[in-house]
């Protein structure tokens, strides 16, 4: 997902637009660039690398860049490499348009043929370059540029979220919006727009989240917002709530260590005003549009990708065990295009740190095609899942900086245990004492998560210390556990670049058994609950070859030092809603793991947070 900001007013745009985008490099960062329209001049400066790369650029001009219109971009490359020359903005043939663009433009080789025949070239190898050539072939038609972005968007498939600016015009910017977020930042006598309301908060709360499909001609005193079709719409004026220190680091060395510190309070504001603990009962209130259609589900869906797939794995569990609703956990990539059996009785739940994930937003718009409904777990207000869904519930994590989730996925997993409590007291598959069991049990877990991080740490950096040159990892868990080690692995993977792998603990004699040796160490989950004999079986099979086994188990376990190596030690939890504590060493040791092996915790090599195309 790429970082955009733009700016129209009275003040030089390049600190706004530089600042908003260092904000925004979390979301994709492989180039920048800038483009600014000053006295009838457009001027582009663009450069592969981070935005500091590109500050450096800029400060070769001795600070004399100055406009009142201007707009930024960050990168994350999906048609042609990370370099200059494919960096954002681009123009048109005659450089009289720019701009900027989020998303895949599907149908951009069609266009550039059409274009290429009627004698239009090209610098780079980006569908946008592409759209900017369109937008200019249309700017020549109807000397407007609103009407000629609105012209180009009817021919265009695909995905944007698009900032055009017209050296002929410098006293507006065009916004347009389908599938890529895009906000506009209302201010006193100026105006912004922007990807994310991290790069504006600092200007203004004000906000306007466009929908798809709407386009805003916006001027340094007003705004006007219609559709492609250029039907006039309306727009509400909404409050962004996070404070900017929820996204300045707080005095760890990474987001990503402030986000597993943030847990006890993001899962304790995940239950706030949701979980009644005497009563032993849960309101949610955006489900309460939807309670009759959850009452009477026939079968839960629940589909995400990568951490947020885990999350549903232990929803799995939760929704069949204590709420007993059929189940069912989808990779939403695969679900999409897999013309699933849906039927109105069907709940789907997307499950979305971001709410911007291309793949689960197509696999929620294609169960909705299909009469389910669809709900949203979301951690991000106003995103385009959370308003294409019927309902759902917020995690309230706040804004997750670090690439790699962790404080998302342990507030998804208290959602699907609130989400689990609510549904059983309704359909009656738990009595209200044991509802009042399990509350008081989900009340107490941000005090076992705060036990961990401040009782394990030390320990965990000289696991990492002992580890930090291997090459692979297995992670071994069951049950709701299994889902653990999936996360526990996918954390090391993307953070510290070892290979690791996730699987049910009693699989590892079909196949997996094979890797065992000195070599390999094995990560097992192994809580004291109903099947903790049967891992430690698993642990014996690792053990007598030669495996070394680091153990995530409870701190009355008096017979695993007998096995493991080394041992970690968390509080007991009841069964389900364990994996939200078990996880907590398992984001540490991936955390020190990437910090002993010194890669780029917080922006790990070829990721981005959010997947914004397919
Ligand atoms: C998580 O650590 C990864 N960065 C990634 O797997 C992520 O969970 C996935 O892309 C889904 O993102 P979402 O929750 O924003 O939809």
């Amino acid at each position: 997902m790429c970082g955009i900001v733009g700016y129209i007013g009275p003040r030089n745009c390049v600190p706004i637009i530089l600042e908003g985008l260092r904000r925004l490099e979390y979301r994709g960062y492989d180039s920048a660039g800038i483009a600014l329209v000053k006295d009838g001049v457009f001027r582009v400066e663009k450069k592969a690398g981070k935005v500091a790369d590109l500050v450096n650029h800029l400060n070769q001009f001795n600070g004399s860049l100055s406009a009142q219109l201007g707009m930024g971009h960050t990168r994350w490359a999906t048609h042609g490499e990370p370099n200059d020359v494919n960096a954002h903005p681009h123009c048109d043939g005659e450089a009289r348009i720019a701009i900027i663009h989020n998303g895949i433009i599907e149908n951009y080789a069609s266009i550039k043929t059409k274009l290429t025949r009627e004698g239009h070239t090209f610098k780079s190898a980006t569908d946008t370059e592409v759209l900017a050539h369109l937008i200019g072939e249309m700017y020549k038609r109807t000397n407007d540029i609103c009407s000629a972005v609105r012209l180009a968007l009817a021919e265009v498939q695909g995905t944007y979220g698009l900032v055009v600016i017209a050296l002929n015009e410098p006293d507006k910017i065009i916004a347009a919006r389908r599938g890529s977020p895009l906000i506009i930042g209302v201010g006193d006598g100026e105006n912004f727009v922007a990807s994310d309301a991290a790069a504006i908060v600092d200007h203004t709360r004000h906000v306007i989240y466009l929908e798809d499909g709407e386009v805003a001609e916006i001027t340094a005193s007003g705004l006007r917002t219609m559709t492609i079709d250029d039907e006039q719409i309306e727009k509400e004026i909404e409050e962004v709530t996070f404070e900017l220190s929820q996204i300045e680091r707080g005095g760890y060395d990474h987001f990503m260590l402030k986000e597993i510190h943030e847990q006890p309070d993001t899962i304790m504001n995940a239950m706030r005003g949701r979980l009644q603990v005497e009563e032993g009962n849960v309101v949610l209130g955006g489900l309460r549009d939807v309670h009759d259609k959850l009452m009477n589900a026939r079968r839960i869906i629940i589909t995400a990708c990568g951490t947020s797939w885990h999350a549903g794995l232990v929803g799995e569990y939760l929704f069949e065990e204590v709420a007993r609703i059929p189940t069912e956990v989808e990779y939403a990539s695969e679900f999409r295009y897999r013309n699933p059996v849906i039927t109105k009785d069907d709940v789907v739940f997307l499950i979305s740190q971001s709410g911007e994930t291309a793949d689960t937003l197509a696999a929620g718009r294609e169960a909705k095609a299909k009469g389910a409904t669809v709900l949203g777990i979301v951690n991000v207000v106003g995103s385009s899942i959370a308003r294409e869904s019927s309902g759902g519930v917020y995690v309230h994590a706040g804004p997750e900086i670090g690439v790699a989730s962790t404080k998302a996925f342990t507030s998804q997993l208290t959602v699907l245990s609130l989400i689990t409590l609510m549904l059983a007291r309704s359909r009656n598959t738990i009595d209200k004492t044991h509802a009042q069991v399990l509350a008081r049990e989900m009340y107490a877990i941000p005090e076992k998560v705060k036990y961990v991080l401040e009782n394990t740490t030390d320990q965990i950096k000289e696991i990492a210390e002992e580890f930090k040159r291997v090459q692979n990892f297995l992670y071994l868990g069951r049950g709701a556990n299994f889902p653990v080690a999936l996360e526990g692995a996918l954390k090391l993977k993307e953070i510290s670049y070892i290979h690791a792998e996730g699987y049910p603990a009693a699989e590892m004699k079909h196949g997996p058994i094979a890797l065992i040796d000195e070599n390999m160490p094995v990560v097992f989950v192994v809580p004291k609950d109903g099947i903790y004999e049967k891992v430690m079986s698993n642990l014996q099979e690792v053990k007598a070859r030669r495996g070394r086994i680091i153990a995530i188990a409870n701190e009355d376990d008096t017979e695993i030092d007998k096995l493991a190596d080394f041992v970690v030690r968390v509080p007991r939890t009841y069964g389900y809603f364990g994996p939200i504590v078990n996880i907590i060493p398992l984001q540490l040791l991936s955390y020190y793991m990437a910090v002993a092996r010194e890669t780029n915790v917080d922006q790990p090599r070829n990721l981005a947070k959010s997947v914004t195309v397919e």
